[in-house]
């Protein structure tokens, strides 16, 4: 008969050294080092590879070691453990947290099945510079939207219940300001403002933590000075004790040993004692033990801190069922994907594709009686998986010349073979885009399909160039001398600039890296079977040189205009020339355009929209009110005035043109993706509550404040905007 075991009572019969042992997660061992690992009371490895030896490992700490307390078993499983679903930043910009939910239900059952029991995801660093190459894994510029998307991971990874066959416990990462690495380069130093770590790159996690995340992940940066891994104010002060978290604290690989590098700590016991005294609980990519020996002398931990260390990883795995059954059923264990994967991969992939220019209606294609040209390094690709994906995901079903010579049976769909568009040699690359340009004066429309590798983004895959990489923009502009229609099919990490060649490009398709099922879910979109109703949740940039540019940054004192507007009033004049700016001495580059290239939230449909407000222009509400819990509802009609049925994001942004201390511009507050029929209208309502008015101020002690005053309130779909004013006074009169 099985005994039940009370986390307390483990705890009350563990040495410090096997207390130690349940601290870290050891990285990736090999497979007789981890036998010995889990036999010696380990707390955590990293997934062994399938069921079968994840199981051998849980006998062997089950029944071989002292305690019998079995292993966590973590892996980024980030966006698909074998089915591969569109990255984060593609997932963010479908604007449907649906998208993002139903991967990471996918994902935990696939995972599950083989005994993963806690993966490293969901990334929710908000991310304003895309030369960092980390863009990718997370939801873009924006607090609010890497809130919501990171929330509807957590919710899909764990489910209602951790210990269900289909869930896993998520890790939210990385806690916190990573993403604001200097020039863009990974793991470089960040500084960041209290007003910047309040209300931006804080607020995603602490929806996190309200919304029950089991575990963050510290980053590889210092907040005011201070690294995160040794950080007590961050991951004690607010993180446990400001937001009462429960769960655990996981370092990042390498994490602690680095606080000697960052010159904070002496060695790596230093480093250790560091850490957990600052309230990290779990070590990763380290050791606190060398040869089965701590390595921090005893007396030099506080007792209390430690043991409420080993009690969230004990707890955890009891709250995941460990205790009860270690083990997974070998016989029903994921290989690979599904059909039911394989469609939600496909259905997914295809709302987050962002179309961002179509002129005269290249697209979509037509369907029979064409002759199309696919070309460009993407023709033929299969590389769409992304960046964090391992070795065991499973590849990208078809090309896109491949799913579109399926789509179109009645159009003749060819490829030029060899052309790969990423070499250096320069007369190889013109005499192939030379090839290129004739091949497409013969066809009726070309597709160029072109990108960043997978490879490009990523961790420690930061780029000073947002160009394409290779002659790919020489390909784009032989095709563009063809005088044939095209449209270029954008595969990338990352915003890119593409302002060398946009002028020339009638159509833009961004299609990131959309994953297993990439080519058909490119193909639908192209086709029009799926008319595409992504939004960007990342500004193009113009150029490299106007990093960071993002829409929600705080009101400077000199405001460019054009026209009497300020840029970011006004996203459908956008390009007007730089001289062109109302007043010498304003916030502009004498040698740039205001504003960027396609702006965040913009996104175009094969359907038009006209938004009409249906709600007073002018509404009111009292503090009081507002503390109770009343929300303000702000209604559209949204009309569909073309002749394809279309999803439509209506956008709520909130701004605070006074207050007493300088707020952004804008900031999105809500959102939601809606289908209108063709001809047809549909009433969105999207409401605002005190959480949207307010912001965390400067003093610790004061929190989180919401101003009295006039708001003003946008709704928009990242085009036009209507605009609602909204008094909040103190009380009733
Ligand atoms: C990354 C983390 C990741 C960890 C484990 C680190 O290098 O920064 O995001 O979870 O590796 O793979």
């Amino acid at each position: 008969m099985k005994v039940k075991v009370e986390p307390e009572q483990l705890l009350a019969s563990m040495t410090y050294a096997e207390k130690l042992a349940q601290l870290q997660i050891v990285w990736r061992p090999d497979s007789g080092e981890s036998g010995n690992l889990a036999r010696t009371g380990a707390g955590a490895l990293f997934w062994p590879a399938s069921a079968q030896a994840t199981n051998a490992l849980q006998r062997i700490a089950v029944e071989e070691s002292r305690h019998g307390i079995p292993l966590l078993i973590g892996l980024d499983v980030v966006h698909g453990q074998f089915t591969i679903f569109p990255t984060p930043l593609a997932q963010a910009a479908s604007f449907d947290p649906e998208v993002a939910r139903a991967d990471a239900r996918l994902s935990a059952k696939e995972a599950r099945s083989n005994g993963v029991n806690w993966t490293f995801s969901p990334m929710i660093d908000v991310s304003r510079d895309p030369r960092w190459g980390r863009v990718v894994e997370g939801f873009g510029e924006d607090p609010y939207l890497n809130a919501v998307f990171g929330e509807a991971k957590i919710r899909g990874y764990q489910g209602d219940d951790l210990s269900s066959e289909a869930s896993m416990a998520a890790c939210a990462k990385h806690f916190v300001g990573y993403s604001a690495a200097e020039g863009g380069r990974d793991y470089n130093t960040t500084d960041i403002s209290l007003q910047r770590l309040r209300n931006v790159y804080l607020e995603p996690f602490r929806v996190a933590v309200a919304a029950g995340v089991a575990s963050l992940m510290a980053s590889f940066n210092a907040v005011s000075g201070v690294p995160m891994h040794a950080n007590r104010e961050m991951l004690t002060d607010v993180l446990k004790n400001e937001w009462g978290h429960g769960g655990i604290v996981v370092a990042d690989a390498g994490g602690v040993g680095e606080l000697v590098d960052h010159g904070i700590a002496a060695d790596a016991a230093d480093a250790g004692r560091l850490a957990l005294s600052a309230g990290l609980d779990v070590e990763m990519g380290g050791s606190l033990l060398s040869d089965g020996e701590p390595i921090i002398r005893e007396d030099l931990l506080d007792s209390a801190r430690l043991d409420d260390a080993v009690l969230r990883v004990l707890r955890l795995k009891q709250a995941l069922g460990l205790f009860d059954n270690p083990y997974v059923d070998e016989s029903t264990a994921a290989t690979g994907p599904d059909e039911t994967s394989l469609s939600a991969a496909r259905d997914t992939a295809a709302r987050c594709a962002v179309l961002l220019k179509n002129d005269d209606g290249v697209l979509p294609l037509k369907p029979r009686g064409q002759r199309v040209l696919v070309v460009g390094p993407y023709a033929e690709s299969k590389d769409h998986l992304g960046a964090w994906v391992q070795y065991f995901a499973s590849p990208t079903t078809t090309s896109i010349a491949e799913s579109l010579t399926e789509a179109l049976p009645g159009s003749v769909v060819t490829t030029l073979p060899g052309a790969t568009f990423f070499g250096s040699n320069p007369s190889r690359q013109a005499e192939a885009a030379a090839a290129a340009a004739a091949a497409a004066a013969e066809a009726d429309l070309v597709i160029v399909a072109v990108g960043e590798p997978s490879d490009l983004s990523g961790e420690a895959s930061s780029r000073s160039s947002l160009n394409l990489p290779g002659d790919q923009e020489q390909l784009i502009r032989a095709i563009a001398g063809s005088g044939t229609p095209f449209a270029v099919v954008l595969m990338t990490g990352r915003p890119l600039v593409v302002s060398e060649w946009i002028d020339q490009c009638p159509a833009l398709l961004v299609a990131w890296h959309l994953g297993t099922e990439a080519g058909k879910a490119i193909s639908d979109v192209l086709t029009g079977a799926v008319n595409p109703g992504g939004k960007l949740p990342m500004s193009f940039p113009r150029s490299v040189g106007q990093v960071p540019i993002y829409y929600n940054h705080e009101s400077t004192g000199r405001p460019a205009r054009i026209g009497g507007s300020l840029a970011h009033e006004r996203p459908d004049v956008g390009l007007t020339g730089p001289n062109n700016t109302d007043d010498y001495y304003k916030s502009k580059y004498l040698d740039l355009e205001l504003g960027p290239q396609f702006g965040f939230g913009h996104g175009l449909s094969y359907t038009s929209f006209e938004l009409e407000s249906s709600t007073d222009q002018a509404l009111s509400a009292t503090l009081d009110e507002l503390r109770a819990g009343s929300r303000i509802t702000f209604s559209t009609i949204v009309r569909n005035t073309g002749r394809r049925d279309g999803d439509e994001v209506v956008q709520l942004y909130v701004s605070d043109p006074l207050a007493s201390v300088t707020r952004p511009v804008r900031q999105l507050r809500g959102f939601t993706r809606v289908f209108v029929p063709a001809g047809e209208e549909r009433r969105v309502s999207l409401t605002i509550s005190l959480d949207d008015l307010g912001f965390w101020t400067n003093d610790h002690h004061a929190g989180y404040i919401v101003e009295p005053g006039e708001f003003q309130v946008g709704i928009g779909n990242g085009l036009t905007s209507q605009d609602f004013s909204l008094t909040v006074t103190p009380r009733s009169p």
